[in-house]
């Protein structure tokens, strides 16, 4: 085995939260837009997350929009103490389900309400700044406004803690000198490994780190090498992958999405898993493959 097994736990907004926690994404109907196509299956998730032990979980107004922060607050409120949502703002649809940027200081403000409204709330515990662009590869530039915007709303009291979303190094550079920042949400998984150097950053910062599309997201990851693992193991391969995940970081908490309670299941039991360094070394091996020429 190796020398370390995973901690179970890292702090996120000032307390110590499961490594393994919950994105409510997927909840939201085809596109993520408008209802879930089985409505009392969504509650039956975001129920069964709190009941198995999941304390973070990731959401925003924009997903449906409003619909799965209207699924977590008739799921959950009044939420469990020890329960961490987090939320993120900078980005709004269209009444036909497009992405568009939203990050004046007037739309995140306005966002940051409709979170507080719509999950029921006095104090966001974490809102993410998303920053636009490209989801493979984040683009550069000052996100001095965003974050100024935010840090103004954290003083008066509406957000508990910030963080950022699709961010570069320098971005993250830039918004710690403005606020304290908890956590950065970016595509990361085991075959996607651009951000390593980020991932490696933040941990020396005590940063989490919370991967989205852990699991690949709407293009699931596949690989000979995760399916090798897994039937040696009596796991699946998304488990691998995600205990993969656990095993490269301590400061990586995990989101996974889905609309399943047997895949929610699945996937917390991914936390218990053990794996030797062989299987590590092969597993690191899948990303360096990927960004091969
Ligand atoms: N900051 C951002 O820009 C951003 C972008 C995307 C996502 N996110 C956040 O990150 C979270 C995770 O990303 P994601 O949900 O898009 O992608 P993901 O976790 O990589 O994958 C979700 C997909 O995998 C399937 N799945 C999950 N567990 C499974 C299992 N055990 N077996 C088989 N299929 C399984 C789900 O389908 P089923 O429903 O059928 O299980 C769903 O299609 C989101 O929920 C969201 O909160 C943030």
């Amino acid at each position: 085995m190796p020398k370390h097994a995973p901690a179970k736990t890292f702090s996120l907004a000032g307390r110590p939260v499961r490594r393994m926690g919950y994105g409510a994404m997927q909840l939201a109907g085809p596109g993520v837009f408008g209802p879930p196509a089985d409505r009392a299956a969504a509650l039956a998730v975001l129920r069964a997350a709190v009941e198995a032990g999941v304390d973070h979980i990731d959401t925003s107004d924009y997903y449906g929009p409003r619909v799965t922060n209207l699924l977590i607050r008739e799921a959950l409120h009044p939420y469990p103490r020890e329960l961490t949502i987090v939320t993120k703002v900078g980005a709004r649809r269209d009444h036909a389900g497009a992405w568009l940027p939203a990050f004046s200081p007037q739309e995140l403000r306005q966002q940051v309400h409709d979170n507080l409204h719509n999950l029921r709330v006095d104090v966001l515990d974490v809102v993410n700044a998303r920053i636009m662009g490209d989801i493979h590869q984040p683009s550069e530039g000052s996100i001095e406004p965003q974050v100024t915007a935010l840090a103004e709303l954290q003083r008066e009291g509406l957000v508990r803690h910030i963080g950022l979303s699709n961010a570069t190094s320098a971005q993250v550079a830039e918004a710690r000198s403005i606020a304290d920042i908890v956590c950065v949400q970016n595509l990361y998984n085991v075959v996607h490994r651009d951000d390593d150097a980020l991932v490696d950053e933040l941990a020396s910062k005590g940063i989490a780190f919370v991967p989205f599309f852990p699991l690949g997201g709407f293009t699931p990851i596949q690989s000979s090498v995760l399916a090798k693992v897994a039937q040696s193991i009596g796991a699946t391969p998304r488990q691998v992958a995600l205990a993969w995940l656990l095993y490269r970081s301590p400061n990586i908490l995990l989101i996974p999405g889905t609309s399943s309670v047997a895949h929610l299941r699945e996937n917390i039991a991914a936390a218990q898993i053990e794996l030797t360094d062989q299987a590590l070394a092969e597993l690191d091996a899948i990303g360096a493959k990927s960004q091969e020429p």
